[in-house]
């Protein structure tokens, strides 16, 4: 069997576009199969970016096939805008080189609206969202009043379906004291948006079950991190959809035994977007550093990501989750200036030291991280290609992590480019 996922292991931006991005150049299929346009992936070919939202980023290797698969909510707009970038890039060929879910579900725009509307009322409790409509279009779905993309692109049902719809969600946005939607607008956008969406509209289950049996290689591409799973993450500071790599199964309509390597993305730092607890987060000039060397700006949302060192306590929790077999240590050239490099291995509460996850976020807001500090390098690393030319520090601070969580590091990342990567193992074995 050849199928590889990948998994944020902290609250998301871990850079796991760049690696989908490796890997794709030996995959079959890369499919999504959680999330929304809340994801935010970069990819950097040749110093160029591209930044992913719905697509999977496998879709800059030509013969990739490309599935968004059941488990996604689309934004049927910001959906076509990406199609259209790529198309006029080159980028994306004929409509089967995209396949999206008919079970898949559509964020329509009182999604959008209330979600905006509702964090907003919500003052110092906010979750700070990605405004994207991720909850609402998830509660719809859990609620059993979504619209899925084979109906919705079946436009004859569409109207329909956003006439009964729309008075409550009008009497919502109006408790919120939002402005009411008006459906004939909203019912000629989407049927616009439909037409050109059908040609993509599919059974994927089917087409990634062959794939997987026929021992194609299959990339499955996770959104967010495992702290951002509904959940397993730090609730209610996390998105609306399962972020682990169980989430493949439901999400892509695959058994667990279709699941053969899976692979646990951890930035060499940790940084977070939006509210939340984050017991390492550095607000002095050091997170300062780390931000601006790593340049740690929402994909999405333009936000500044709040950054601290690395907490291997979150991250053993996500291998633990994710039953992780291989680690991606991203971002490690952001460390390559600091003199000192702390790791958290374990919170301290009430004078007992643990290294165990607490599952309410103002328990966790309470824990003070326990340090282990290891020596910096002082040495550029931007442009190594082998792990033997690491300087010894950064070996070390490496083998501290696998020592901690057990768990090879098989890629290194030093870079945003598809080139800054040392790959200590084959992907797909
Ligand atoms: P994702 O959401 O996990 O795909 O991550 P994002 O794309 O939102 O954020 C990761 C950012 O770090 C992107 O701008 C990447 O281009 C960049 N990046 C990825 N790997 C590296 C690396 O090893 N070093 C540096 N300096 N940047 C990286
Ligand atoms: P990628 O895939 C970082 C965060 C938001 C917010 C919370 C809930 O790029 O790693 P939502 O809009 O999902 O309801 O927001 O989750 N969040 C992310 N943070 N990276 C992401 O995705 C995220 N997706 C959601 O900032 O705190
Ligand atoms: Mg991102």
């Amino acid at each position: 069997m050849s199928t590889v996922v990948i998994v944020g292991t902290q609250w998301g931006d871990e850079g796991k576009g760049m690696v989908v991005d490796l890997i794709a150049q030996q995959a079959d299929m890369v499919v999504r199969y959680q999330g929304g346009d809340n994801a935010g992936h970069t990819v950097v070919v040749d110093g160029q970016a591209t930044k992913l939202h719905n697509i999977p980023s496998g879709v800059l290797h030509e013969g990739t096939d490309c599935v968004i698969g059941d488990g996604v909510v689309i934004n049927p707009r910001v959906l076509l805008e990406e199609i259209a970038e790529l198309k006029n890039r080159g980028l994306l060929g004929g409509e089967t080189s995209l396949r999206i879910s008919r079970r898949a579900h559509v964020i329509l725009p009182w999604h959008m609206d209330l979600d905006r509307a509702a964090d907003a009322a919500k003052g110092d409790r906010r979750i700070g969202t990605t405004g994207r409509g991720i909850g609402p279009a998830y509660q719809s779905k859990m609620g059993r009043t979504g619209l899925r993309f084979g109906e919705f692109v079946e436009a004859d049902t569409l109207a329909d379906f956003i006439h009964c719809a729309i008075g409550e969600y009008n009497a919502l946005l109006d408790f919120y004291n939002a402005s009411p939607l008006d459906p004939v607008s909203i019912i000629a956008e989407y049927r616009e948006y439909a037409e050109k969406l059908r040609p993509y509209a599919c059974n994927t289950y089917r087409l990634i079950g062959e794939a997987v049996r026929a021992g194609r290689k299959v990339l499955f591409e996770g959104a967010h991190g495992t702290l951002l799973d509904i959940d397993h993450g730090t609730y209610p500071y996390v998105t609306s959809s399962n972020c682990v790599s169980g989430a493949v199964c439901t999400g892509a309509g695959v058994g667990p035994r279709s699941i053969h390597k899976i692979y646990g993305v951890v930035k060499a730092y940790t940084t977070r977007v939006g509210e939340g607890p984050f017991p390492t987060e550095l607000t002095d000039e050091l997170g300062a550093k780390l931000g601006q060397v790593g340049n740690e700006f929402g994909t999405t949302t333009g936000r500044k990501r709040r950054c601290g060192w690395l907490d291997l306590v979150i991250t053993k929790y996500a291998a633990q989750l994710s039953d992780l077999t291989d680690l991606v240590i991203t971002k490690l050239d952001v460390l390559d200036d600091f003199d000192e490099i702390k790791i958290c291995t374990g919170y301290e509460v009430d004078g007992v030291v643990s290294d165990e996850m607490p599952a309410e976020a103002k328990n966790l807001a309470k824990v003070t991280p326990v340090y282990e500090t290891l020596p910096g390098w002082k040495a550029g690393t931007c442009e190594l290609t082998s792990y033997d030319d690491l300087p010894e520090n950064a070996k070390k601070y490496l083998a501290r992590i696998e020592d901690f969580l057990g768990i090879p590091v098989t890629i290194i990342s030093v870079g945003p480019g598809r080139n800054q990567t040392i790959a200590l193992k084959e992907y797909f074995d």
